[in-house]
């Protein structure tokens, strides 16, 4: 269950200090295992499983948890979307291993006092990894809820010194076809590389996770490894995977599905039941693993359930205009 703060505390102040205090503690422990066989980004296999028993037995005052059954870990990392692959769901799972994931660095431009090229390895370094249970609710009406690895995006961008200007912040995912057979694909709608973009204050939310690994382990391949975003309350394609690039701007940026579609994605998704996709409902939604016997068709939840934590973003905006 998803723990609900008193209405009166603003939503920008929602995650309890006990929540952080543990974190710090959690993490003494795991970032001492750092040492052998070290994964992509320098977090050890070890590490992060280990993080991932302690974490779960802080989840009964953990804001950031639901306690719904998570989705079986074959579901998980075997129905995607990860067109860099192909667009079936089961291509990612079948090609994704062609990508090589280490070396891997960032490149962060724009507003930003502190612009470079990053290894991967550095912005991981002394970084707080946390587990957090979240839903993730797909455009295309299926949700899944994963146990994901993470720290928050606030910690990272914070340490480019994003300038006053820096309104919004845009992502890119790398462009590699000889890696990626979508990217090589004639057939493809995407202008690659796979972007993405969210307002400033989205991105410093304590609900928007970097995620590095999930069910105890690295992220794999098909998930978006080494490093992806997880946007809860959003629809799951703000969930930019594999992540290259971070570029800080003053203007809006449009996003690859906008740039498709601009009438069917806009540059918020915010998970909404009220609003439809102009080809579908989105007020159900079908919780992964679903089947034609056991359909598990459930209602969507405002803010995919994370109302609590984030309508404050939006209070004076209209919904509709800006979905
Ligand atoms: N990121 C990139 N680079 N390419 C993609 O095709 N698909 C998005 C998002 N991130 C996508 C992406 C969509 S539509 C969804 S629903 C989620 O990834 C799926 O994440 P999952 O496969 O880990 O469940």
């Amino acid at each position: 269950m998803l723990i609900r703060k008193p209405a009166d505390i603003p939503s920008s102040e929602i995650t309890p200090e006990s929540v952080y205090l543990r974190r710090r503690e959690l993490m003494k422990g795991a970032v001492a295992l750092a040492g052998a066989a070290l994964l992509p980004g320098g977090v050890s296999a070890a590490e992060l499983k280990a993080l991932s028993y302690r974490a779960a037995e802080t989840a009964e005052d953990n804001p950031f948890y639901t306690s719904e059954a998570q989705t079986p870990f074959k579901d998980a990392t075997s129905y995607n979307n990860f067109y860099e692959f192909g667009t079936a769901k089961d291509d990612p799972a079948q090609y994704a291993a062609a990508l090589t994931t280490d070396p891997w660095s960032i490149e962060v431009e724009g507003e930003v006092g502190k612009p470079g090229r990053y290894h991967l390895e550095d912005l991981l370094k002394g970084m707080d990894i946390e587990e957090r249970v979240y839903r993730l609710r797909c455009v295309e009406a299926w949700s899944m809820v994963i146990p994901w690895l993470g720290f928050p995006l606030s910690t990272l961008l914070a340490r480019f010194e994003p300038t006053s200007k820096a309104k919004y912040v845009q992502f890119e995912t790398l462009f590699r076809p000889s890696e990626m057979r979508g990217q090589r694909s004639a057939f493809s709608t995407i202008d690659w590389p796979y972007t993405e973009g969210l307002r400033m204050d989205e991105a410093m939310h304590p609900l928007t996770l970097m995620s590095v690994g999930m069910y105890g382990k690295v992220l794999p391949n098909q998930n978006g490894a080494p490093i992806r975003l997880v946007v809860p309350w959003k629809y799951g394609f703000k969930s930019i995977k594999s992540i290259t690039k971070i570029r800080f701007t003053e203007k809006q940026p449009r996003s690859s599905w906008q740039r498709i579609a601009p009438d069917e994605y806009g540059f918020y998704a915010n998970v909404n039941p009220e609003v439809d996709h102009p080809r579908w409902s989105q007020r159900y939604e079908r919780r992964l693993p679903s089947s034609l016997f056991a359909p598990q068709r459930i209602k969507t939840q405002m803010f995919n359930g994370y109302a609590e934590q984030v309508a404050s973003l939006y209070k004076d905006m209209n919904l509709r205009r800006y979905y």
